[in-house]
């Protein structure tokens, strides 16, 4: 099972275990992060699952929908990195990736 390395707002990191099939939002959440609060559920609606994935791994992720960016464009703190974590599905190529929970807006 692939391990990601989740870094919370204040900069601690920790390894946490990520299923295939399950969403990085999913696995974010229930390892107890709660800042993330991932307020619509996985809908692709709240942004509140927001966070900045490893550059290295950038081009393993699915690729972005249109109301993913646009709803990426209402944060901040948006950067090259951002992803909404509920549209990013586990697959082994996350293995070792290392993934900041963004700040909140
Ligand atoms: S959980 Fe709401 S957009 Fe991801």
């Amino acid at each position: 099972m692939p391990q990601i390395i989740v870094v919370n707002q204040s900069g601690e990191e920790s390894n946490i275990e990520a299923p295939e099939g399950r969403t990085l939002m999913e696995v974010i959440r229930d390892g107890g992060f709660d800042e993330l609060l991932a307020l619509c559920g996985g809908c692709c609606s709240c942004a509140t699952c927001h966070v900045h994935i490893a550059p290295e791994f950038m081009d393993k992720l699915p690729a972005m929908s249109e109301d993913e960016n646009d709803l990426l464009d209402s944060s901040d703190h948006r950067n090259e990195y951002s992803r909404l974590s509920c549209q990013v599905a586990i697959t082994s190529a996350l293995e070792g990736c290392k993934v900041t929970i963004a700040q909140e807006d």
